[in-house]
């Protein structure tokens, strides 16, 4: 049975693990925001980053397969430190006041990760993206405002309820979660499922 070490615990390697899969199941503690088991790796959040013995930058463990005899590292300062810079230019984007899904349904992933990481927004300040799209759908506002672009909500549209509803839109400031042709939900093929409120991980 392969295995490899991860913070110095041996753990056996199952086919097709990744190297975040293979981690957990070992009891570390990794943290992503782009990462939905359901949903083939997306690696651009790099939040999940760790080092890998016998390579010289850190790996994104999402994305990276798990192989025999690897030595992987998931915590060390220049990785917190490297996951505080991350989230504060995340948060950096994020509008101030309350996040409106943590307070009325619970803490978002991305709050939660803030305050393990003592992480937070004013450190880069500036320009921020998004405002609330309102396309007169009954069921569903989305608030481009709280959007990381992760994509999780686009990607459980396609490939997990298969109704391509949704589409990554724009870029840089202009980024937006739109639809084709940027008709309202209505005119589209979506059809409610809540999928893409249920992996956002944020008020989006
Ligand atoms: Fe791995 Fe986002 S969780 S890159």
């Amino acid at each position: 049975m392969a295995d490899m070490l991860v913070d110095g615990r041996r753990v056996e390697l199952r086919d097709g693990d990744t190297v975040l899969e293979a981690a957990r199941r070992a009891g570390a503690r990794i943290p992503t925001l782009c990462y939905d088991p359901r949903l083939e790796p997306g690696g651009s959040c790099r939040l999940c980053l760790v080092e890998v013995e016998g390579i010289g930058w850190p790996v994104p463990s999402c994305a990276y397969p798990a192989s025999e005899a690897m030595a992987v590292r998931t915590r060390s300062d220049a990785l917190h430190r490297f996951r505080r810079d991350l989230l504060d230019l995340v948060l950096s984007e994020q509008p101030d006041g309350e996040c409106p899904r943590c307070t009325q349904i619970g803490p978002c992933e991305l709050h939660l990760l803030a305050v393990e990481y003592g992480a937070w927004g004013g450190r880069f300040s500036g320009a921020q993206s998004g405002a609330r799209a309102d396309d007169g759908n009954p069921f569903i506002l989305r608030d481009y405002s709280r959007c990381i672009y992760c994509y999780r909500c686009t990607r459980v549209c396609n490939e997990v309820e298969q109704a391509h509803a949704i589409v990554p839109g724009g870029r840089g400031f202009d980024s937006r979660i739109t639809t084709l042709l940027n008709r309202g939900l209505m005119d589209t093929s979506c059809t409610f499922c809540g999928q893409c409120i249920n992996t956002c991980p944020t008020g989006a």
